[in-house]
């Protein structure tokens, strides 16, 4: 056991690592303006590739615009605090407007100027199993987080939603009943991975800005994984004191289906049985990629 790792902290009955759940006062004061853009996911499920998508079309393909800065300095992350980093509501303070900001807190700790002042939500799902598979991974080498323990202890944890930001299957849902009140495109790894430029065309159609076809290709091309692997601006290779590389990158596999490389066949049933009851009634192809 690694005891400098913090253990999560549980705010409203949600773990979170210990420094966002410091961040979130601070957070309240977050003011949001009428032309912004919130990306929200469940970690590990396609963030920072939607994030680059985004601002891309934002900066109308323009490659050396979105080499400016890492993607956590042009998608300020809303709950980010940790040790010698500088926070995402300081980032956000010098962040030009129309802002792309980042989050993956669940509903119920989300600041609530941002769902009155409607803000429009851009959410990525990704498939249980390669998401748990993803975050073990990210846990490992993230030392923000706790000790994952063996993979088998860790995805217990997942599905009990004892990990940090809580339950999968409730943040999901929640996020997708959101749709029926706010402006919400919910959009899936597996169908981005699928056919890239026809889900790019659905963001570019729910932001209000249409591309031309050249740079819609040029989009693709350049958020591609193997693309964002070696860019630095998208990679997170520069966060030596958060990240241990020796572990794992952040930039791991870019796939579907990973889980199969990991789960026994105990496991899978254990996890289906478990999914079916969580996820009873909820008529979404949440099977995806299975
Ligand atoms: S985080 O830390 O929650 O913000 O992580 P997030 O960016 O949501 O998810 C990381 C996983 O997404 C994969 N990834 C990609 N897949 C396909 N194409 C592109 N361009 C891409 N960029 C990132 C990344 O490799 C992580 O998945 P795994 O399965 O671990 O490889």
């Amino acid at each position: 056991q690694d005891t400098s790792r913090p253990p999560l902290e549980y705010v409203k009955g949600i773990p979170l690592v210990k420094y966002f759940a410091e961040a979130l006062e601070p957070l309240q004061n977050l003011q949001p303006r009428p032309d912004d853009l919130l990306i929200s996911t469940y970690p590990k499920s396609g963030t920072t590739w939607v994030s680059e998508i985004l601002d891309m079309i934002y900066q109308d393909g323009d490659l050396e615009k979105c080499h400016r800065a890492t993607i956590m300095v042009r998608v300020p992350f809303l709950e980010f605090k940790a040790p010698g980093c500088t926070t995402g509501m300081e980032v956000l303070k010098d962040t030009p407007a129309p802002r792309l900001l980042k989050t993956h807190l669940p509903l119920a700790l989300l600041p609530q100027a941002l769902l009155d002042q409607k803000v429009k939500v851009i959410y990525v799902a990704r498939n249980a199993k390669d998401v748990a598979v993803s975050y073990y991974h990210f846990y490992c080498m993230a030392k923000v987080h706790p000790d994952p323990g063996t993979w088998d202890s860790f995805l217990e944890k997942f599905m009990a939603g004892e990990v940090s930001y809580g339950s999968w299957y409730n943040h999901v849902q929640e996020w997708w009943k959101l749709g029926r009140t706010h402006p919400v495109l919910y959009l899936f790894y597996e169908d981005m991975l699928e056919n890239p430029k026809r889900e790019i065309r659905k963001i570019v159609d729910f932001v209000g800005r249409p591309l031309p076809e050249e740079t819609l290709d040029r989009i693709v091309q350049h958020t591609s994984f193997k693309e964002m692997k070696k860019n630095p601006m998208t990679n997170y290779n520069n966060l030596p004191t958060l990240m241990d590389y020796n572990v794992s990158s952040f930039m791991r596999k870019g796939t579907v289906g990973d889980w199969k490389n990991m789960f026994t066949v105990a496991q899978n049933e254990r996890f289906d049985t478990d999914y079916a009851e969580k996820m009873a009634g909820f008529n979404l192809p949440f099977c995806f990629g299975l």
